[in-house]
């Protein structure tokens, strides 16, 4: 697998992260399932982590990317004192290392991730720090186990985000943070298939109003939303395209 690994780190140094878009029209079953998986695959946790090692190096040196600065902005606005954060799709819980750096207060981590591999390769580096394998869509964690949930970009990857934001609401005490979220403004939400790090995966680009919506039935006000990484695929879809951070209190 280290072959794999390194042959693909050769031949995808200069290709970006995600590629091959398409517009999925009918969702096929099997199709879907195989894209659904494509974020377990055992040779991605290494490949995106040598994707991010030198961003987390620039931001130590004091030029962090927009959207580490997004999640910081968002906890700007929320003023706990030493909050327990749950991050699902967490990947290898560099966002743990991002808000240690950009927030600097204290705080307890959480990760969850659907895939082992990355929950395993988080547990080498950040030894401190809790780990769980989980779905999004049916978190194994008790209502109210948290006082910040943070949904690390990681919605737009699940064709279940109606049940995960019910979830995510589920889950916190008081806040939830929808982290780098593609939307649109005209077309209606739309689901894409593309390759992550070459792995076949599913995209969701959000209609911002539909969103809203979601979140208004879960009880959630958006409270704040903040530019992440720009994100435009206008060539795909025929309207510009946005990420956005939104920070989201649960009301009573
Ligand atoms: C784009 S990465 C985001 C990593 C990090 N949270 C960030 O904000 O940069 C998406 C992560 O979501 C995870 N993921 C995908 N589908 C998931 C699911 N159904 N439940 C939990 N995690 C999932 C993937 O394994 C991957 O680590």
């Amino acid at each position: 697998m280290l072959l794999n690994i390194v042959r693909h780190l050769r031949a995808t140094s200069e290709k970006p992260t995600s590629t091959d878009y398409e517009v999925i029209d009918a969702l096929v079953p099997d199709r879907v399932s195989e894209l659904l998986k494509g974020w377990t695959s055992p040779i991605i946790p290494q490949i995106q982590q040598a994707a991010f090692d030198p961003l987390l190096r620039q931001m130590r040196a004091g030029n962090p990317r927009q959207d580490f600065v997004a999640l910081a902005t968002a906890m700007n606005m929320i003023g706990l004192a030493n909050p327990l954060l749950i991050e699902v799709g967490c990947g290898s819980g560099w966002n743990r290392e991002v808000l240690a750096c950009l927030w600097k207060r204290p705080f307890r981590y959480v990760g969850l991730d659907y895939s082992p591999g990355m929950t395993d390769l988080g547990k080498q580096r950040y030894p401190d720090t809790k780990f769980a394998v989980g779905d999004a869509t049916c978190l194994p964690f008790q209502d109210g186990a948290c006082d910040i949930l943070l949904s690390g970009t990681v919605l737009m990857h699940l064709l279940g985000y109606q049940q995960a934001i019910w979830e995510s609401c589920r889950l916190t005490r008081q806040w939830c943070i929808f982290h780098t979220v593609p939307v649109l403004q005209h077309r209606k939400t739309t689901i894409l298939s593309k390759k992550a790090y070459s792995q076949p995966t599913i995209e969701v680009i959000f209609n911002e109003r539909e969103l809203y919506r979601l979140f208004e039935q879960n009880r959630l006000v958006v409270r704040k939303v903040i530019d992440s990484m720009p994100y435009n695929l206008e060539s795909v879809l025929g309207e510009p395209t946005f990420n956005k951070t939104y920070l989201c209190q649960k009301i009573a």
